[in-house]
Formats: structure tokens, C-alpha cells, sequence
């Protein structure tokens, strides 16, 4: 007998919330480009640019005149000209010039998103209430970024994948799935939940990478999940950093970009050591899009039946859970520091 499970994504009704935190778009230099950059996030159109100071402005495109998508118009000495009656609009969103006529009514203004430049890359800030990030919402510096003892750029993929990201974010508590998929028996897995952060601190068997493998993560928010990781590879110890972002395009669909910093080996080339990073970066893409095949064809599981030696799934969720609520709806022992240790066999 075929046995119907619950298998629905989540309903895109006009009311859905996306979720309260900073999305990366990826890097901040791609914007420099003298280009206007349409993006399609949140379930809505922007469009993103820089101006000839190379400050980047996100806006609203739905020109408020007769509702053309700004994107498709041009970038003019740091304005947005849009395509069909050419309002000249400035990166604060506001319309500074319209061809035919001198008065600019109150309303001609589109809005102007709150970003923000970290790690080399360009940050968004969603919030359905409307309100700027509470004190220590950031995502944090890297110094590695800056350090010439690390590779100078992420080597940023961007995929599409047609779910809602809670499915991604369950990963962060899924302490059996690293043998199976990854071929990396779990050593030692422990959580971390602490206000807006979720950590996980990993210890495996790499067989794919050969040996050891130790990873400290933590999403900072809702999108933004860099892991610091030491790894045996090709008999060295390599230090790397892994960016795994997204942010979402519909209510059951993502834009994620991944992204791998490595620490050179001191006293290699620069061209050894590029091409050890990009060996590295290659199997580490491979790891990750073991996951991307999950993420691919899996269902949504409200409640999933879970055993011993599993993840604390449902604590990851709770803490997930706060982005889509009001701030002031956020349980206040959230922001205590819980952790949780699924598994020591050290
Ligand atoms: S719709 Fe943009 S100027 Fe008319
Ligand atoms: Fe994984």
C-alpha cells in the first residue's frame, strides 16, 4: 500500500514573513561594476549598484511612478535612470530629476534597504517590523580575509535550490548525517544556541580529506554560517574557512553561495599555494554539494522521528524559530547560552 506522508512545502500566501536577519548577496566588488544589478530576494525585485564613490545602495525597483522595474533602466553618474519615463533616482531612493517637469512630488521615492560590507562581502538586513538590528546583531569580522597569510578571495559558488531554508539550517544539529553523506564518522559533535547565534563545534575522520577533521561554526542569524576548519589534506594540516549563505528568492526557494578561504602553507610559491587552494576548494564543493543533493530532493518534515545519537533538531528549530517571530514575541531565556552534546567518543 502506497502511504501518504505529510509532504507539502511552505504556503506562499501574501502575508508570509521571511525571515528577521543579514543575507549576504555575495561579494561587495561585484557591485562596483558600473552596472545596475537586478535581484530577485524576499519575493520581491531590487536593485543593487554602486555609486562613483563605490558605496552600494540596495533599493526597492518598482518605480513609484507607473511601476517599472528600475533594474532594466541605467546607472547615470550614480543615479538610476528608469526605462520608461526616465525619473532619475539617487542611492538614498529619492527622486531627484524628472525630464519633464521641475516639482518632484513627495511620494516619488523608492525604498532604500539597510546593507552593510563584511568580510568582503555585501550584507542585506530584512526585518518585517521595520526596525534596524539590535545592538550586537552583526556578522562578524574575519581578520583571515585581510591577512596575507590567507587566500584574498572566497571563490564564491551561487546555486538556486527550490526549498524553504529551514531545510538547510537543520543542518547545523544533524550530527548523523557526516558519515553517510560525507564519509566522516562524528568524533565529537556539541550546539551551541545563544541569541541569534547557533554554533557547532564538530570533531571527524575525514576520508575524503584523510584524516582529522575539526570544524567550529556558527550561524550568525538566520543566513550567515562560517565555519573555521583544520583538516588533514594531502598529508598537510590545512586551515580554511567556509562562507555558507543564502537568502531567500520565494517562500520555498534559495539563492545559496558557498565560499572557501584557505591559510597558504608558509613557504610555498604563491603559485603552489593557489593551486593547493584550489584543490581544496574543490573538495571541499564536493562535500558540500553531497548535502545540496539532500537539499534537492527532500521533503519538509514537521515532525521528524528522531533516535538516539540524533541532533537536537528540535532545539535547532526553536532557535530558527525566532527569526519569523516579532522580536518582542522572542522567548527572553533565548538569550542565554544553551549547549547541547550529542556525541563524545574521543
Ligand atoms: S515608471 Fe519609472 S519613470 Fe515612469
Ligand atoms: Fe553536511
Amino acid at each position: 500500500m502506497t502511504q501518504l506522508i505529510d509532504i507539502k512545502p511552505v504556503a506562499e500566501t501574501a502575508d508570509y514573513r521571511y525571515a528577521r536577519g543579514w543575507h549576504c548577496l555575495g561579494e561587495a566588488d561585484s557591485f562596483r561594476d558600473g552596472k545596475l544589478h537586478t535581484l530577485n530576494i524576499f519575493g520581491g525585485r531590487l536593485v543593487g549598484f554602486a555609486n562613483q564613490a563605490g558605496e552600494i545602495s540596495v533599493l526597492d525597483a518598482y518605480c513609484p511612478h507607473m511601476g517599472a522595474d528600475l533594474s532594466q533602466g541605467e546607472l547615470v553618474n550614480g543615479r538610476v535612470v528608469c526605462p520608461f519615463h526616465h525619473w532619475a533616482y539617487e542611492a538614498n531612493g529619492r527622486c531627484s530629476e524628472i525630464p519633464y517637469c521641475k516639482r518632484i512630488p513627495p511620494k516619488a521615492k523608492t525604498r532604500r534597504w539597510l546593507t552593510c560590507e563584511v568580510n568582503k562581502l555585501l550584507f542585506i538586513w530584512n526585518n518585517p517590523e521595520g526596525n534596524p538590528p539590535a545592538q550586537g546583531v552583526e556578522i562578524p569580522y574575519l581578520p583571515e580575509i585581510d591577512s596575507d597569510e590567507w587566500s584574498s578571495d572566497w571563490h564564491i559558488d551561487l546555486l538556486t535550490i527550490e526549498t524553504h531554508p529551514r531545510e538547510l539550517v537543520d543542518n547545523l544539529a544533524d550530527a548523523q548525517h557526516f558519515g553517510p553523506v560525507h564519509g566522516t564518522p562524528v568524533k565529537y559533535f556539541a550546539n551551541v544556541f545563544e541569541g541569534h547565534i547557533g554554533h557547532q563545534i564538530f570533531h571527524g575522520d575525514s576520508e575524503r580529506l584523510g584524516g582529522d577533521l575539526v570544524a567550529d561554526s556558527a550561524y550568525y542569524g538566520p543566513a550567515t554560517h562560517f565555519t573555521r576548519m583544520r583538516a588533514e589534506f594531502d598529508g598537510m594540516t590545512v586551515h580554511s574557512i567556509l562562507l555558507n549563505c543564502h537568502v531567500p528568492v520565494t517562500p520555498n526557494s534559495f539563492e545559496l553561495r558557498f565560499g572557501v578561504l584557505v591559510k597558504k602553507v608558509p613557504g610555498w610559491s604563491e603559485e603552489q599555494n593557489r593551486a593547493l587552494a584550489l584543490e581544496y576548494v574543490q573538495n571541499n564543493r564536493t562535500s558540500f554539494y553531497q548535502d545540496v543533493d539532500i537539499w534537492k530532493t527532500k521533503t519538509r518534515v514537521e515532525a521528524p522521528v528522531l533516535a538516539e545519537g540524533d541532533g537536537p533538531i528540535y532545539q535547532l528549530r526553536d532557535w530558527y524559530s525566532q527569526f519569523y517571530m516579532d522580536e518582542a514575541q522572542v522567548p527572553a531565556e533565548w538569550a542565554q547560552r544553551r549547549e547541547i552534546i550529542t556525541a563524545d567518543h574521543r
